[in-house]
């Protein structure tokens, strides 16, 4: 239903955004857009390119006098970077000798570099890493933006935090108040709901830096609001948990993904593990004792919040680098340095919110359809009743 890609390299031109599905109608708040840009560019850790994009959406299509018109979306983020790479990647053939001077020989373990330039018969992992780079998360962050402003129309609302920097994990559950007001607050260096933890984390972060090191961790995603009957059981491919974990794995350095309390759900009995389900008759609803499903039973949401990990490996590229070989003259080399973050943890969050925002819209029209927003509206409230009255 909802379609997207994205294309544009590190350093080339510009980043776009297509995104194809959402009803007519849809208000398109440009400001939010920019706001998630702006948050995907925050957290403590992050390395000099923060300081010279400052990333901003230009709609080109899709959108007129403020409302989606059912066409499809292209959105374009200008890299500022671009006047210092226009010799270097130019679109037309070149023997410029700064495109020669950066040219990469000396793969970096932990990227794309290697298999990449083999795959594609380069010896040069330029062409590589410029499309692997996690600067590609800004196109979508600025799709899933959209896909935001749909989940909102019906009371859907996202937020993450930092669970876990390097060896500095926080250690009680965080509620959705607690994460929605650290996700407002764009001053929160690593975006952790607990002070004393934060503090640990950043001094984990200082120690890496100081040790030409790098660190990885753990952000949870919690969806708010969500209706019941999202996603469905029927066939592999259409169950929601699969969905949002192949989203959230699809990010950059992110390893794992874990769904409510799924890693420790493995080393636990069942007894310990299920949520209880009883029926709240003043309220008129079924309603479970705890939520470890983290809102998904069968592939399907069940009306809990939604509660998801993304679990980051530490940044590959190091200030003391790595042993790699030559791509040319196959001799041992020490891997090249591209300026680089040492923690990406809190925007590593804000690529897994979009994602998670772009597979729930899908999953919402799926489910609820319409051409118009209006239209989607009507279903959407047709099937609260069947709700209600179940
Ligand atoms: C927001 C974000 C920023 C990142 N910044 C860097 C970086 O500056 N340097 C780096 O080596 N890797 C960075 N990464 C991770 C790499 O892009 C990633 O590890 C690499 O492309 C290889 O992909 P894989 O780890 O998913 O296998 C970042 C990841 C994210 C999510």
């Amino acid at each position: 239903m909802l379609r997207f890609y994205t294309a544009g390299e590190s350093h080339g031109q510009a980043l776009l955004a297509f995104l194809s599905g959402l009803p007519a109608g849809l208000p398109i708040d440009v400001a939010a857009i920019n706001h998630e840009l702006h948050r995907r560019q925050l957290g403590y850790g992050r390395g000099g390119r923060q300081k010279i994009e400052k990333d901003n959406a230009e709609i080109f299509a899709g959108v007129r006098h403020g409302q989606t018109i059912g066409a499809p979306i292209a959105v374009r983020i200008e890299n500022r970077d671009w006047s210092n790479w226009e010799k270097i990647l130019s679109v037309e053939a070149t023997d410029d000798p700064a495109a020669a001077s950066r040219k990469l020989v000396a793969p970096r373990p932990g990227h794309a570099d290697l298999a990449g330039s083999q795959k594609l018969n380069f010896h040069d992992a330029r062409y590589v890493l410029e499309r692997a780079s996690a600067r590609e998360t800004a196109a979508r962050v600025a799709a899933g933006a959209f896909a935001r402003q749909l989940l909102r129309q019906f009371g859907i609302e996202m937020a993450s935090h930092t669970v876990q920097v390097g060896h500095v994990r926080l250690e009680r559950a965080a509620t959705w108040d607690e994460i929605a007001a650290v996700c407002k607050d764009l001053d929160s260096p690593l975006r952790c709901v607990d002070g004393p933890t934060q503090e640990k984390m950043m001094a984990e972060v200082d120690a890496a830096l100081k040790a030409g090191d790098t660190v990885g961790g753990v952000f949870e995603i919690m969806v708010h609001q969500v209706p019941i009957g999202l996603g469905s059981h029927a066939q592999w491919d259409e169950k929601l948990d699969g969905k949002l974990a192949k989203a959230l794995m699809s990010v950059q350095a992110v390893k794992a993904v874990e769904i409510g309390a799924g890693i420790l759900a493995a080393g636990s009995y069942g007894s310990e593990v299920q949520d209880e389900i009883s029926y709240d008759k003043v309220a008129n609803r079924f309603k479970r004792a705890s939520n470890r499903a983290g809102g998904l039973e069968g592939g399907i949401t069940n009306g809990e919040d939604l509660v998801l990990r993304g679990f980051l490996k530490p940044i590959s590229t190091l200030r003391k680098p790595l042993g790699t070989a030559d791509m040319v003259t196959k001799e041992p080399v020490q891997a090249a340095y591209e300026r680089s973050d040492w923690c990406v943890v809190p925007a590593g969050g804000v690529a897994g919110e979009a994602m998670v925002a772009l597979v729930l819209a899908d999953a919402f029209l799926r489910k609820f359809g319409g051409d118009s927003l209006a239209e989607t509206r009507r279903n959407y409230e047709g099937y609260g009743r069947q709700i209600d009255q179940f």
